[in-house]
């Protein structure tokens, strides 16, 4: 039997890991397959015993478990660590190692989308969760100019604070008010948060009246392709970013981490894009 790879989450139905990772083993020649299994949250110590048992030699692990797997492992990256969570577990010889690749699949993809130089810009994250945690971690260890961040609850963002602290980096958390006021202070807003997804399309996280053409805009969000935000942003003429990039190069880093191989991004991408019923990203 091959290698045998896999999804932890709950639920799993709809993710298009399987298809993407099982293309690029087979398009690189890897004889292995990866399954999407659905664990029931009481049962994610035994899920990841059984990594062990039955040998399997890697996974990702998505929601609700990237935090609470993290106990069971016998290491954790500095990256994951920093970050709070766990995408990525690697099997080495009976070793599990947890990595976690969301964060620097995103910059990642504002780098490649956005050919920019982060070190000076200003960012406005919109969202604390875990979601905002991992990006602002990536974007924090690659270094940038300015952070600020707004969010509902603005106690939430107190970590992230004093995580742009251990980095030097200056940081603020301001109001939603004031932040659509201003929004022609930073160079690239991003939505961490999951108003717009589908089925709940036309809401926006903030007003983008405020907006000009300068700032970079993102949406971690992929259903919909373009959310109702990312759409009035381009209306303005801003250049958009929407979340597809950000799962096909957490995806790519998940899968270098296994097999110390490379995927063909675009194909992954193109797989994607192909489930979601769009032409274009
Ligand atoms: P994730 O891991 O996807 O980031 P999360 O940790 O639950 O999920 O975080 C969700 C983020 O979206 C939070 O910043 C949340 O704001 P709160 O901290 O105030 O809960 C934000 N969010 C979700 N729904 C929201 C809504 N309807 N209005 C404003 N913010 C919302």
């Amino acid at each position: 039997m091959g290698k045998v790879f896999g999804l932890l989450g709950h639920p799993v139905g709809h993710s298009m890991s399987p298809n993407i990772h099982n293309d690029a083993f087979g398009h690189i020649g890897i004889d292995a397959t990866y399954h999407a299994f659905d664990v029931d949250p009481n049962f994610i110590k035994d899920a990841i015993a059984g990594l062990k048992a039955l040998q399997i030699s890697g996974c990702n692990v998505t929601v609700p478990h990237k935090i609470a797997v993290m106990e069971y492992l016998d290491e954790i990256d500095e990256e994951a660590r920093l970050i709070g969570a766990v995408n990525t577990i690697v099997n080495v010889n009976g070793r599990l190692v947890g990595y976690n690749t969301d964060g620097r699949g995103f910059v990642e993809s504002l780098e490649e989308e956005a050919q920019i130089d982060l070190q000076t810009k200003r960012f406005l994250i919109i969202g604390a969760g875990g979601a905002a945690r991992g990006i602002v971690t990536s974007l924090l260890r690659k270094g940038i100019g300015h952070l600020t961040i707004t969010n509902r609850t603005a106690e939430k963002a107190t970590p992230l604070l004093k995580l742009a602290k251990e980095f030097k980096t200056q940081a603020e958390v301001i109001e939603k008010k004031q932040a659509e006021n201003q929004l022609s202070h930073y160079d690239v807003i991003i939505n961490t948060t999951s108003i717009g997804m589908s089925p709940n399309v036309e809401y926006t996280p903030l007003s983008l009246e405020q907006l000009t053409d300068k700032s970079i805009v993102c949406d971690l969000i992929y259903n919909p392709l373009d959310t109702a935000f990312l759409i009035e942003a381009k209306k303005k003429g801003c250049l958009t970013i929407n979340g597809v990039g950000m799962f096909v190069n957490q995806a790519a880093l998940s899968f270098e981490h296994w097999t110390g191989k490379k995927p063909e991004r675009e194909r992954m991408r193109k797989i994607v894009l192909t489930n979601l019923g769009g032409t274009s990203c």
